[in-house]
């Protein structure tokens, strides 16, 4: 995009000097491999150039992180940067907000997502996974990510969307899966890049996929509008039917559309690749899953927790945040000019031998020693930005994980721990995370007596 500022006013740091095509082409084949090859060139910061999407600053020092995450967001837009899911988010959705109607809006839906409130969906959770691990085929390899992919949506489905009458999540999950994976193609990514997200929302096409799942997402919140135990329901569309603006009014049915969307866009494919990243990552550490599966059968959860953690930080599923410069800012001790994206990275943050001891290992225990840092542990990203779904991802995962080892024995379907590739925005395993599964003696019929 062009820069409007004049030079003066802050310089883009050095960065690969490959022509923007070439530098785009890295960044989709082999984007952790670029990544790396950066930092080691050019250090805590650099520029790429990655077609339409404009000149991406990356840092990846804790103190600029810091600085950029605790600085003024009327300065670091956010929803500028994420223009990308317009179309298919709409123009309510929280991702794409800035400044106050950003704040009023997060207002509105931190507090169904706070951590104590996760403890009421336990059960849904480990139901729902508990069912779909029971289907699992034994003894042959296969990729775990479309399972945790149906256990994810599913959680949605029930717990932030409400639904709970088997027809309806069948109908609901049927249009949702469609239009995900329609809008997921690299072919239409392609389209969008080159007409720009504004015209691609007004466009028929859009509409007609999206159309039955905007229709059933209306007709829900219609009928949850007319419930006679709205006042007693958890979930989180009904919760946020009964939230209030400053003003006193409540959110409008456009409102409640966009951020149902968002909050499955942002919430299911991130957790089933995280978790999928976990089986993976425990598949080829024996000794942590032994550790694991010992503190779950013993009922203790801090080891999870730290098996959590690990995952998050050495398999980031999203390598980067973006906020957008309004005005030229020193950061990190470089002056650089406004209308760049400043982009600070989780993957290389993560990655730091000067913030994580032998930090390429995959070693949960040192989250039992310190506790993760907030500018140095930055899975979520952070400041008013922060992930809103933060605690109800890493629950959800420990819910899962917790059904699976105590259900399955699992192991590697081969020695070697999986690349990554990038699917749309997330960094993924690049197999789905293939493991082989066998039930555990305890889960076995009981043998018949002769
Ligand atoms: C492992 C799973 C997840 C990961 C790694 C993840 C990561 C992120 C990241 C990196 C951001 C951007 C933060 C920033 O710009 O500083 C974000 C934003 C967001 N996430 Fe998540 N997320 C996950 C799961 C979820 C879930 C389960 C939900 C909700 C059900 C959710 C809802 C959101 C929303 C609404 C935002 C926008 C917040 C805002 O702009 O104010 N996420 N997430």
């Amino acid at each position: 995009m062009p820069n409007p500022q004049p030079p003066s006013r802050g310089l883009t740091p050095p960065g690969p000097r490959a022509p923007r095509a070439l530098q785009t082409a890295r960044w989709i084949a082999r984007p952790a491999a670029f990544l790396d090859d950066a930092a080691r060139r050019y250090g805590d910061t650099f520029t790429l150039k990655i077609a339409n999407e404009g000149t991406w600053v990356f840092i990846s020092h804790p103190d600029a992180v810091k600085q950029v995450f605790t600085g003024d967001p009327r300065l670091l837009h956010a929803g500028e940067a994420n223009v990308v899911l317009l179309p298919v988010l709409g123009s309510h959705s929280l991702l794409l907000l800035d400044d106050e109607a950003h704040m009023a809006q997060r207002k509105l839906m931190l507090p169904p997502f706070h951590g104590e409130r996760m403890r009421g969906y336990e059960e849904t959770m480990a139901d729902v996974a508990a069912r779909a691990i029971g289907r699992w085929p034994s003894g042959e390899p296969l990729p775990a990510w479309p399972t945790m992919q149906a256990i994810t949506l599913e959680v949605i489905m029930r717990t932030v969307f409400g639904v709970r009458e088997s027809d309806r999540l069948e109908r609901l999950g049927d249009v949702l899966r469609s239009s995900l994976a329609w809008a997921a193609e690299p072919r239409r990514m392609a389209r969008l890049a080159l007409l720009g997200p504004r015209r691609v929302a007004e466009r028929g096409t859009l509409r007609k996929v999206l159309g039955p799942t905007d229709e059933l997402i209306y007709e829900e919140i219609r009928r949850r509008r007319g419930a006679p135990d709205l006042a007693d329901r958890t979930d989180v569309l009904s919760l946020l039917l009964q939230a209030r603006h400053d003003d006193g009014s409540e959110m409008s049915d456009a409102e409640l559309r966009d951020e149902l969307m968002t909050l499955l866009v942002a919430g299911h494919e991130t957790s089933a690749t995280a978790l999928a990243w976990a089986l993976d990552a425990l598949t080829h550490h024996p000794a942590v899953l032994q550790r694991l599966r010992e503190e779950v059968d013993a009922e203790q959860d801090t080891y999870l927790d730290a098996v959590v953690k690990e995952t998050l930080r050495l398999r980031p599923v999203i390598a980067l945040v973006l906020r957008r410069l309004i005005e030229p800012m020193e950061i990190g001790g470089r002056m650089l000019p406004a209308g760049v994206n400043v982009a600070p990275c989780i993957y290389l943050l993560h990655r730091r031998a000067d913030v994580y001891d032998n930090p390429r290992a995959f070693r949960p225990e040192r989250f039992l020693e310190r506790p993760p840092g907030t500018y140095t542990w930055i899975p979520f990203g952070g400041g008013v930005r922060r992930c809103l779904g933060a605690s109800f991802a890493q629950f959800e995962m420990k819910v899962v994980l917790r059904e699976l080892v105590s259900r399955l024995d699992i192991r590697a379907a081969r020695p070697q721990p999986e690349r990554r590739i990038r699917r749309a925005i997330v960094f993924a395993p690049s197999r789905g995370g293939e493991i082989v599964v066998e039930r555990r003696a305890s889960e076995r019929e009981p043998a018949v007596a002769a």
